[in-house]
């Protein structure tokens, strides 16, 4: 793992975009991974700003969801299919019939679950995946108890993320019970991991995530047996760190590629 803690959103937000744009401009017709949550925000921002000002294109690009809310109405402004068209789809030239979200209204979620997976091979799998993480240490939707070889299924919320995510709709009853999302073996296959943790809330997770040990009671932690991952955080959300020294001696001293 590299974990790279930078002062501000806005920091994190231009690097994580670094690494985009790099994917994006060597192979247009690349595979990217969203995630909803507040965290990537800054980032979608910035690649809406190299869009408009730099002519950055993603005209070509392709992209999965990870998650989506079970029931919520289709124009639903919290259907992350609805956030994603508002937050990323808007800013930048992709075309909206080249992203693909998991569905929540199927009469078949199990059938729609395992016709997504395939859709993901088809495109060659996910090129570059951004994730958030849970106050719980869950990524996309995979709450604690997830196996760590899931795949695409409908699930239920904790209690938890449900607290923390009622700030997104009237009340908490509002905030639906179920939700599908990329399994934690479907997320462990993409080729690149941008995780972006921000605010002193996600320091526990963060710690877990990089430092404790590997186990489906913190689900983001089986990110640690990925291949090529870069976490990003903030100074608070970096806060719990024990080797933070060390993770910043790395990256000012990491060697060249
Ligand atoms: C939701 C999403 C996750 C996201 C998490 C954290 O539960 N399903 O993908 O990582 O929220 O959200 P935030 O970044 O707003 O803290």
């Amino acid at each position: 793992m590299e974990i790279v803690v930078l002062p501000t959103a806005e920091d994190i937000a231009r690097a994580a975009a670094d690494r985009i744009e790099n994917l994006v401009k060597s192979r247009p017709d690349a595979v990217l991974g969203l995630a909803t949550g507040s965290s990537p925000l800054p980032l979608y921002k910035e690649l809406g700003r190299r869009h408009a000002e730099e002519g950055l294109s993603f005209a070509q690009a392709r992209a999965f969801l990870l998650d989506e809310y079970v029931g919520l109405a289709p124009d639903h402004p919290e259907a992350y299919r609805n956030v994603i068209r508002r937050e990323f789809v808007s800013l930048v030239d992709i075309n909206e019939d080249s992203v693909k979200s998991p569905s929540g209204t199927a009469d078949d979620i199990t059938a729609a679950c395992a016709e997504y997976e395939k859709a993901m091979q088809a495109a060659g799998g996910v090129d570059i995946q951004i994730l958030g993480i849970g106050t719980d240490g869950h990524i996309a939707f995979n709450e604690p108890a997830s196996a760590l070889t899931s795949r695409t299924r409908i699930t239920t919320l904790t209690e938890q993320t449900r607290e923390d995510n009622a700030r997104f709709f009237d009340s908490i009853d509002d905030v639906p019970m179920h939700v599908v999302t990329q399994g934690l073996g479907t997320i462990m296959e993409s080729k690149e991991i941008v995780l972006i943790a921000t605010g002193a809330n996600k320091a526990e997770a963060v710690a877990q995530l990089v430092e404790g040990p590997v186990s489906a009671f913190w689900p983001a932690t089986v990110l640690q047996n990925h291949q090529h991952i870069t976490v990003f955080a903030d100074e608070a959300a970096g806060a719990d760190l024990k080797l933070l020294s060390y993770y910043d001696h790395m990256y000012r001293n990491r060697p060249e590629a």
